[in-house]
């Protein structure tokens, strides 16, 4: 089976050919990074317009490079949700719309199952069962994961996603959006030690994850070394970013930890932009270690939104024989532990 992904459930345009016999066939990318840039973060409106600017090309572009026509195709996979519902709509409208002149079967998929199964895409991929930690810009999120579509949420943030609180401490330390990458990269040049920022909610029992107060302890942080121009002196904001980053990473080590004992599980998979960061990805493999547990995650491109993962979450759930209405639904929000548990033999 042959499926195109289509992923537009917010700033990132995400086409995929993917087929479960050959694997990825063709990938491309288009970011608005730079569209919303000067607003400091995802303006949906702007948002919507690109999309319907670049998805087409993208598609005419990414089916060529997979050297796959329409009638080579068996089904379409896009993003229904969550997310900004606009930029949802632009993919899902796309994705029927051909589906119907093509004749063949689409379905909306649920972005964090696309970012749950990306690592599936990498040449040792996990296997059943594992937890999932789900760490992106509007989700973080501990999952039980018993097999595809059985999802069951063993703990979330009660306030800002792992990926926001990012985005907003790069914002207090007047770096670029999105705040992960600059964070990480001027955490580099930071000396440990200087300052030890929260841990926020370790020390309470269960899986819930709470970022404000260390966002709060941030910018007490910032404002306290502040000279003239607003901002600390550079050595300063590298040691702030780096506190900043062990404290979050050391919270969700903890709680990954805590999961895997939980559950008696020995596998855990991380998904979503934050996954990216090299010192998440480190230290949770140093501490699974000790526990005879084993983390997996996608290699970078896919940790971030893509159309890869939408590509390969689709096919599997058209391959179980799942199908539906020809309706366009998208939903801003949508639990994932909501999902159709599918039965592949
Ligand atoms: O999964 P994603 O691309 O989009 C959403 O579904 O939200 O995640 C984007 C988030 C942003 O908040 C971004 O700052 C964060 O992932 N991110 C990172 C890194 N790369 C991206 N956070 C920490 N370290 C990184 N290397
Ligand atoms: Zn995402």
């Amino acid at each position: 089976m042959r499926v195109l992904g289509i992923e537009t459930s917010c700033d990132e345009t995400g086409i995929a050919v993917y087929d479960h016999e050959q694997g990825l066939l063709a990938h491309a990318l288009y970011s608005q990074v730079a569209v919303h840039a000067e607003y400091g973060g995802v303006v949906p409106e702007l948002a919507s317009r690109d999309h319907v600017r670049k998805i087409l090309p993208l598609i005419d572009q990414v089916m060529a490079q997979a050297q796959t026509s329409p009638a080579q195709l068996d089904g379409i996979a896009y993003t229904a949700g969550p997310g900004l519902i606009g930029a949802l709509m632009v993919g899902a409208s796309v994705g029927r719309a051909l589906a119907y002149g093509w004749q063949i079967p689409a379905l909306g998929v649920h972005h964090m199952e696309g970012h749950l199964l990306a690592p599936m895409l990498e040449a040792h991929p996990p296997e059943f069962p594992f937890v999932a930690l789900l760490v992106s810009g509007g989700h973080t999120q501990l999952v039980a994961v018993q097999s595809l579509g059985d999802y069951t949420l063993l703990g979330e943030s009660l306030d800002d996603a792992a990926g926001e609180a990012f985005d907003k401490a790069a914002k207090m330390l007047d770096l670029d959006y999105p705040g992960g990458p600059h964070i990480a990269k001027l955490a580099e040049r930071g000396q440990p030690g200087r300052f030890t920022f929260p841990r926020p909610m370790v020390d309470r029992p269960g899986l819930d994850f709470s970022f404000s107060g260390l966002k709060t302890h941030t910018l007490n942080t910032v404002a306290e070394h502040a000279g003239a121009d607003g901002l600390p002196d550079e050595q300063t904001c590298a040691d702030i970013a780096l506190a900043f980053q062990t404290a979050v990473v050391s919270t969700l080590v903890i709680k990954c930890r805590r999961a895997l004992e939980q559950t008696g599980m020995r596998t855990l998979v991380i998904a979503g932009g934050v996954s990216a960061n090299t010192q998440l990805r480190a230290e949770l493999r140093s501490a699974l270690e000790k526990i005879g547990a084993e983390v997996f995650y996608a290699r970078h491109e896919f940790c971030t939104d893509n159309g890869a993962m939408i590509a390969y979450a689709g096919c599997q759930r058209l391959l179980a024989g799942q199908r539906e209405p020809l309706g366009v639904t998208v939903r801003a929000r949508w639990p994932l532990d909501s999902l159709e548990r599918i039965n592949r033999s």
